[in-house]
């Protein structure tokens, strides 16, 4: 039976080792994380994706997953640690850099190791293969090497790991043969065939695709509060031509692949220009959106605002590089009150409260995550405790007309100043 050893068991880690056991193979999950040995050894996860805890259970219980803190020997290493961005917006490639020195011990002839992490251009063949030549083997003859970088939707992960298209990048064809014999094993899409950094490229290309297209939608949005225009009026409009897909203007883009991929061209490349504005459009989204909140409040004293929905974007508890801390950050520093309601945060550096402690005496709805849950909020009651009847959702995704019927009056992100 062909052994597998995961290194990183987080939201593509854990599904990853878990579908690998599920079609049979041995797995050892690796996570440096005590606490995450520690949860999963007690048959819980650490994270909420749909259908994951089935999976990850049934793995376990099967005893084709174990859990560990150290590698141990196996056919195929499968690194999927973070690739988070450093203060000067460059990879914080450390974790990866540790994570592979971490197999150096355990390595043995014909293994294959398989990059999932996403990162920089050049990044397998300049740092993973140096690192592991101190093996002593020779990479691409003895070990062999690919780059298979992971594009799943956080919310929907195990069925896109099985049915998404995805791309081998071997540092030669042998590596590139042998990691397909391996993903065919459990991906119905196509595996897709390149060189190592052509894969490490073409990942940070399709969430570069989707932040320029966003940054072209928050541009308009921005330009139509300048022209007294509906920035979703004419997106709409634009949209009618059988050529043309903006996207929707929104409060910032966050989470850990499409505020962080694009800043990984741009420090491979100077001709990145289009790049860089665009992360530089989206990331100044949250002041946009404070300066906005700022004018519906100017007439009150001492206002407090309930912002709803924290992560960065609805129905998942993930926050990283959520706009919405930015947005709380820039609010708390203009002495605004703010109340936090997420049914899926328990822990964020606010305090997030309970749904009537949020609202109590509350001036202003700021919505930031469309969370399905959101819809079903009773707009009289939450009128009853707040102290002015204002909402603004930044995601255009409320029932507009309840509200207005509870006495609340409405803003929508890039309706510019209208009541909708
Ligand atoms: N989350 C996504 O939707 C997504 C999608 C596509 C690609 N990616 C990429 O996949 C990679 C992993 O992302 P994630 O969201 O799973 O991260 P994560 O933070 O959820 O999980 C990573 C895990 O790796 C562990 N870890 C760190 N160093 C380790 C080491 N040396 N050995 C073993 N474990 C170690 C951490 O403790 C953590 O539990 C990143 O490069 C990310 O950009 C993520």
């Amino acid at each position: 039976m062909t052994r597998i050893c995961v290194l990183g068991l987080g939201y593509i880690g854990l599904p990853t080792a878990s579908v690998f056991a599920a079609n049979g193979f041995h797995v050892v999950g690796v996570d440096v994380d005590s606490q995450i040995v520690d949860v999963l050894s007690k048959g819980q996860i650490h994270i909420n994706e749909p259908g994951l805890k089935t999976v990850v259970c049934a793995a376990i219980q099967s005893g084709n997953m174990l859990v560990r803190q150290v590698p141990e020997q196996a056919d195929v290493f499968i690194i999927a640690v973070p690739t988070p961005l450093k203060d000067d917006n460059s990879a914080e490639l450390s974790y990866v850099i540790q994570a592979t020195e971490s197999i150096l011990p355990f390595l043995q002839q014909g293994n294959l190791v398989i990059l999932e992490s996403t990162v920089p251009p050049r990044t397998t063949e300049d740092i993973l293969v140096p690192i592991l030549q101190k093996s002593g083997y020779k990479i691409g003859e003895e070990i062999y090497l690919v780059h298979c970088p992971e594009r799943v939707l956080p919310g929907n992960i195990l069925h896109e790991f099985v049915s998404n298209d995805r791309i081998i990048g071997g540092i030669n064809d042998k590596s590139s043969d042998k990691a397909r014999g391996i993903y065919e094993k459990v991906v119905q899409g196509n595996l897709l065939i390149t060189d190592a950094t052509s894969a490490e490229m073409a990942k940070l290309m399709e969430n570069t695709y989707r932040d320029v297209n966003i940054a072209l939608a928050n541009e308009v949005c921005r330009i139509a509060y300048d022209l007294n225009l509906d920035a979703l009026e004419i997106i709409k409009l634009a949209n009618m031509h059988p050529r043309v897909n903006l996207h929707q203007p929104g409060p910032g883009v966050g989470g850990h692949c499409l505020a962080v991929d694009p800043w990984f061209i741009v420090e491979k490349s100077n001709n990145a220009e289009l790049i860089r504005l665009s992360r530089e459009i989206n990331d100044a989204m949250p002041n946009f959106v404070v300066g906005l909140v700022k004018k519906m409040l100017d007439q009150v004293v001492k206002p407090k605002i309930t912002v709803l929905g924290v992560t960065y974007k609805g129905n998942v508890d993930d926050i990283r590089e959520s706009p919405a801390t930015e947005v709380i950050r820039k609010l708390k520093q203009a002495n605004i009150d703010v109340g936090i309601y997420d049914p899926y945060v328990k822990n964020y550096e606010f305090e997030v409260s309970n749904l009537e402690e949020a609202f109590v005496a509350s001036d202003l709805i700021l919505l930031l995550a469309d969370h399905k849950e959101f819809k079903y909020l009773s707009a009289d009651e939450l009128g009853f405790l707040m102290r002015n009847k204002q909402l603004f959702d930044t995601r255009n995704c409320l029932n507009h007309s309840k509200w207005k019927d509870a006495g609340f009056s409405i803003k929508v992100l890039g309706k510019n100043n209208q009541n909708s």
